[in-house]
């Protein structure tokens, strides 16, 4: 059978453990072909449509960026309905306009991650899982239909948001150095991460429509107006507290 419509996925980051505007919510934990997702997915409504939640990092925190279980994060929402997949992820801001409490929805990316799991092409030793190999296009890495939307809400929610960006993806779990920070800015990354791939590029194969919303914690290392400043996890939770407090309502009207 079918499963019903969920008309939009919400993965939540670091910071970011549920959504408590959500109604009525029924839990679910389905065990995919690639494993099994981070935590529990809660299936509820929100302003009237089906919404489902996933906390990336587990309902307690308990998975570093490099051993999420990407695939399965994503097969286990499309299994449950999704095709639509809004992705929060809290990120360090490198230029001048991703200042601590900005939201942004970034239209390109740059992987500088390694050594995960980023595709769904695969054959085990035995030979069995082939298939076609598949070359997605990812010229354009965030579904544009997605992004137009979250924006049109965030400007009808009168809600402040940078429009694009480029998201760059680092391995984690520690925090970047001022030179790599110094060099990702001449690449051309305005945002900083360690979630944002490989989960848009599997998105993208599995044909998920997929965007992220960006919510900056803290200046990249060295980034800031104090080049000595050290970053403390206490600062990057404050900020996205402070940051997502017009979530709810941006989401509700997306
Ligand atoms: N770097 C990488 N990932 C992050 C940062 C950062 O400065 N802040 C929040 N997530």
């Amino acid at each position: 059978m079918e499963p019903a419509r969920i008309d939009l996925a919400v993965i939540g980051g670091t910071g970011l453990y549920k959504l408590a505007q959500l109604q009525d919510v029924d839990t679910q934990q389905p065990v995919t072909r690639y494993g099994a997702p981070s935590g529990p997915i809660r299936i509820g409504t929100l302003g009237g449509r089906r919404v489902a939640f996933l906390a990336r990092h587990g309902e307690g925190h308990s998975l570093p960026p490099h051993q999420i279980n990407y695939r399965a994060n994503l097969a286990a929402l499309q299994a449950l309905g999704a095709q639509r997949v809004l992705a929060l992820n809290t990120v360090g801001g490198i230029t001048e306009r991703y200042g601590p409490r900005v939201l942004a929805c970034p239209d390109q990316l740059i992987d500088y991650t390694w050594g995960r799991v980023s595709t769904i092409c695969e054959v085990d030793a035995e030979g069995r899982g082939g298939g076609e190999v598949i070359h997605v296009d990812f010229g354009e890495p965030y579904a544009r239909s997605l992004r137009q939307a979250v924006i049109a809400a965030a400007a009808q929610a009168n809600v402040a948001m940078v429009d694009g960006g480029c998201y760059g993806a680092t391995q984690g779990p520690r925090l970047e150095t001022r030179a790599e920070i110094a060099r990702m800015r001449r690449d051309g990354c305005d945002l900083v991460g360690m979630t944002g791939m490989p989960e848009a590029g599997l998105a993208r194969e599995l044909g998920l429509d997929y965007a992220c919303l960006a919510i900056v914690a803290n200046w990249a290392a060295g980034a800031g107006p104090d080049p000595d400043e050290v970053i403390t996890l206490q600062d990057v939770l404050d900020h996205v507290a402070a940051a997502t407090a017009e979530l709810p309502r941006l989401l509700e009207t997306l």
